[in-house]
């Protein structure tokens, strides 16, 4: 994977990734979650590691493994452990690429006792969580942010408004409309879009491949 100069292009860059799915409490025996399979996140960061990166991989439950000598591992649970951890990272990044699927809402009371099926029905109210990502994106400075996008209508539209809100440098599109593409599966169709409104499509393709593409384009930009 080197360069042609033999050089390995992301040597002493500190590239901070999330993935995978977090859980979020609702007693002591059960959560809220989502299908992440944490596999587009553990790509990119063995990509990042074979480019000659420390990479900080900030991880949701999943059952990816990785054993690589430039990669940290540190495991979570919860958005608000997500957050934290990432926080603790961010200001010695220099690249950030953000792809787990977050929770976006938690119970806003976590029960202390396993609640009892004492009830015809059961109303959970439920609270937003932190949004990571922009939280970087208020506070970044030099660092080069990345976040996906998960959308089912109006993609582009949505994509753009994102990047923008959340003040990134790059936004990965993932579509799940297609066939093979999206939470579970070992392939993608994504669509970079950068600051300047570049909007580079790709085929469907397999998350290693994407993980290539995404650092690739990064690499140019840095
Ligand atoms: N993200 C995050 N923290 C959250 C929610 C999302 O860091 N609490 C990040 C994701 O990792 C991803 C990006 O924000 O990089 C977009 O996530 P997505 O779910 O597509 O968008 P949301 O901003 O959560 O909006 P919505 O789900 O309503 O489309
Ligand atoms: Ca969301």
């Amino acid at each position: 994977e080197q360069d042609v100069l033999g050089k390995l292009p992301l040597r002493n860059k500190k590239v901070l990734i999330t993935a995978g799915p977090t859980y979020e409490a609702i007693d002591p025996v059960r959560f809220i979650g989502n299908h992440s399979s944490g596999k587009m996140g553990f790509e990119i960061a063995k990509a990042a590691a074979n480019l000659g990166a420390e990479v900080i991989l900030v991880t949701g439950p999943t059952s990816q493994k990785v054993s690589h000598s430039l990669i940290d591992v540190i495991q979570v649970v919860s958005a608000q452990d997500m957050y934290d951890a990432v926080h603790e990272y961010f200001e010695s990044t220099d690249i950030a690429i953000l792809s787990a699927a977050v929770a976006d809402y938690k119970p806003k009371n976590v029960e202390l006792q396993k609640i009892k099926k004492n009830t015809a029905s059961l109303t959970l109210e439920l609270e937003k969580t932190k949004d990571i990502l922009a939280s970087l994106g208020e506070i970044k400075k030099q660092q080069y942010l990345v976040g996906f996008a998960l959308e089912t209508q109006d993609e582009l539209e949505n994509a753009k408004g994102k990047l923008k809100r959340k003040n990134l440098n790059l936004i990965v599109l993932n579509s799940l409309n297609d066939k093979g593409a999206g939470f579970k599966g070992d392939t993608n169709k994504v669509t970079f879009i950068d600051e300047e409104q570049n909007i580079t499509a790709f085929d469907l393709k397999t998350k290693a491949e994407v993980a290539s593409d995404l650092l690739s384009k990064i690499i140019s930009h840095i």
